[in-house]
């Protein structure tokens, strides 16, 4: 009551129509109430200071974000091997294998909703049902991350049961191009919109490659590669940062391009996890090993 403001998180919409989610309530009840005990505090949004904040990694947070990853790498490895990938039969026993990796290694659980996609599922890009069967010749996406410490991983492989087809192996490979070239963007001063335009303007050069779109327009891009390359990562997968403030050394970003052909069943996308450094990236996922 003795005080004039109070700095709290803007109110997100109730439902955001693009995603078709729902946003979490709280943050609305809670300035509900703050509102109803005093009606004329002036409530302020100290949402792009925590995000500066949050975006820059302390050495500790790096150290148990890189523990996280090495928890899932540590899991996630083996059941990519042939011998082992060709024995599960649906998509939800990767799953449950996932889920005891994480936790026998030192994990809470999964840092978010595990998605294990095969075929035409790895076209949408939220698949959580993970019910389906496993078939042998399509590509599966596998995009998980272990909690350590409540920090979190983010990593995605595209593997199969059986060997790829020249078309795979094509796609493939232009997401993996693109990967590289992201790599190659991300240094301190960068702004993340000019790098997400520039990435989108050569995924767009594979796409034609692979006769997927004939002009290089933001549509037509999308409409294959229909989400960012890059977030921020922390103390959620998706981290609190400001998307508007050029990169600083210390932030932590997923770097996942995909290309998504629901037309012929295939999905790929390849996500490792980098901290910016004052002269070069580093790749902190790099004991999870890429290829189909
Ligand atoms: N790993 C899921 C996502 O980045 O949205
Ligand atoms: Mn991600």
């Amino acid at each position: 009551n003795k005080v004039k403001h109070i700095a709290t998180l803007a109110v997100p919409p109730a439902y955001i129509e693009q995603l078709d989610f729902y946003t979490n309530p709280a943050r609305a009840e809670l300035i509900k109430k703050i509102k109803q005990t005093k009606s004329e505090l002036e409530i302020l949004d100290i949402s792009q200071h925590i995000g500066r904040l949050r975006m820059v990694k302390q050495p500790i947070e790096i150290a148990a974000i890189q523990k996280a990853i090495d928890i899932t790498a540590k899991t996630l490895k083996p059941l990519t091997k042939q011998k082992k990938l060709a024995k599960f039969k649906y998509e939800y026993e990767i799953e449950a294998e996932l889920n005891k990796g994480f936790r026998l290694g030192g994990g809470s659980g999964h840092a978010f909703d595990p998605i294990v996609a095969c075929g035409s599922n790895a076209c949408t890009i939220h698949y959580v049902a993970n019910n389906d069967q496993l078939t042998a010749g399509d590509f599966i996406i596998i995009d998980v991350g272990a909690e350590y410490d409540h920090y979190a991983a983010d990593i995605t492989r595209t593997v199969i049961i059986g060997q790829p087809n020249r078309r795979q192996q094509a796609v493939y490979d232009a997401a993996e191009e693109v990967q590289n070239y992201a790599f190659s963007l991300l240094k301190p001063g960068v702004l993340m919109r000019e790098y997400e335009e520039k990435i989108e303007k050569y995924m767009g050069e594979k796409l034609r490659e692979l006769n997927l779109i004939k002009t290089i327009t933001h549509e037509d891009v999308r409409k294959y590669f229909p989400h960012a390359t890059s977030h921020f990562l922390g103390l959620n997968a998706h981290d609190a940062g400001d998307y508007n403030h050029p990169l600083e050394p210390g932030v932590v970003l997923a770097v996942e391009p995909g290309i998504y052909i629901p037309e012929e069943g295939i999905g790929v996308r390849i996500e490792d996890n980098v901290v910016i450094g004052q002269k070069s990236l580093k790749i902190l996922t790099k004991k999870m090993p890429k290829g189909i």
